[in-house]
């Protein structure tokens, strides 16, 4: 059952303790309504995925309350300080490089090593964001495909039964998704437009260069676009129904036998853990792989059902010739 509660104190209080407790809790900004999961948590993040339905793994935007909590999880540039400054709170989120030790996971940024935050204007998004103490990660809250929630009814009608609860927090009032800009390169990137125009960035910052756009809910054009696409050193190989010494091992359920190192996605074989572990153990499994001079990678089967989908197409992607 989803829980619908009005934006007053003791809803914000709610939803803000649903969210430390790993539930899934929608909420109104500016642009349109986000389904809101603990950043900090890959089980919750998993389970958000799971609920929209998405067939891939997106990086997803971070929330926060204000803008140095946000400036905490990354690296900003002037830049990044000078947008935050013109713009936030409001419609725009700014790409940048994960700071050290950053506390999101990595299955938030779909194993980037770089981070999207936002700070959204209503004060009701803010209070719940303050009161949950920690980034939260939020794309719109509807099911993969279907357009973006404006108001609490349009959830209701798309996650309802899905989700715990959703905050009302009235009718969004822009109705279009938040400016995305990637800093965290050489020269500013807009990635997809938004509630701030490409005019109003360039008055704050200079030129900025336009990447291939799409509609606002539109996936990347092109992994091409993102400063920083993770993949692994090692080759990969997807499928494998056995495995050598010489290679790192990527295991769901009983683990094949012999491998020179093994990460296991899911012991029981449960494809929302799995989804969870992903990136943490392709990266481990990369950096032992390569400090123990094996040869490659070799991912089970997962089963091409639910969250599995997500998972297999990302394995393909990294095992596609490069
Ligand atoms: O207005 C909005 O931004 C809404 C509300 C809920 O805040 N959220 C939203 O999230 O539209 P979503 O997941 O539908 O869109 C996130 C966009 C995608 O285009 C994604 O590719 C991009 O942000 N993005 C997120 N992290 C990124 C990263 N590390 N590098 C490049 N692009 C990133
Ligand atoms: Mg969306």
């Amino acid at each position: 059952m989803t829980i619908l509660r009005p934006a007053d104190p003791d809803g914000i209080a709610f939803a803000a303790a649903l969210l430390r407790a790993g539930r899934l809790v929608a909420f109104g900004t500016e642009t349109v309504y986000g389904l809101g999961a603990d950043a900090t948590d890959a089980a919750a993040v998993a389970r958000l995925y799971e609920a929209k339905g998405r067939p891939r793994f997106n990086p997803l935007i971070c929330h926060y309350p204000d803008a140095d909590s946000a400036f905490r999880d990354v690296i900003p540039t002037g830049a990044a300080r000078s947008l935050a400054g013109a713009f936030w709170p409001g419609p725009l989120t700014l790409v940048l490089p994960r700071a050290p030790g950053c506390r999101v996971a990595l299955l938030t940024s779909a194993g980037l090593d770089s981070l999207a935050v936002r700070v959204p204007a209503p004060e009701a998004a803010r209070a719940m964001l303050q009161a949950a103490g920690r980034p939260i990660a939020a794309p719109s809250a509807n099911v993969s495909g279907s357009v973006s929630p404006t108001t609490s009814a349009h959830v209701l009608a798309g996650l309802g039964g899905r989700i715990d609860a959703v905050l009302d927090t009235g009718a969004c009032p822009v109705g279009l998704e938040s400016t995305v800009i990637d800093l965290a390169g050489a020269t500013p990137v807009l990635l997809r437009h938004g509630g701030v125009t490409l005019e109003a960035l360039t008055a704050v910052i200079g030129p900025v260069t336009v990447a291939g756009q799409g509609a606002a809910d539109g996936p990347l054009r092109s992994p091409g676009m993102l400063t920083s696409h993770y993949a692994p050193c090692l080759p990969l190989r997807v499928e494998a129904v056995s495995a050598g010494v010489d290679e790192a091992l990527l295991a769901f359920g009983p683990p094949l036998p012999g491998a020179g190192a093994t990460f296991q996605l899911s012991e029981g074989g449960d494809v929302v853990d799995a989804a969870s572990r992903l990136f943490e153990g392709l990266r481990w499994l990369d950096a032992e792989g390569t400090r123990l001079g094996l040869r490659g990678i070799a991912a089970m089967v997962v089963p091409q059902e639910g969250l599995g989908v997500a998972v297999n197409d990302r394995l393909r992607r990294a095992a596609a010739p490069r």
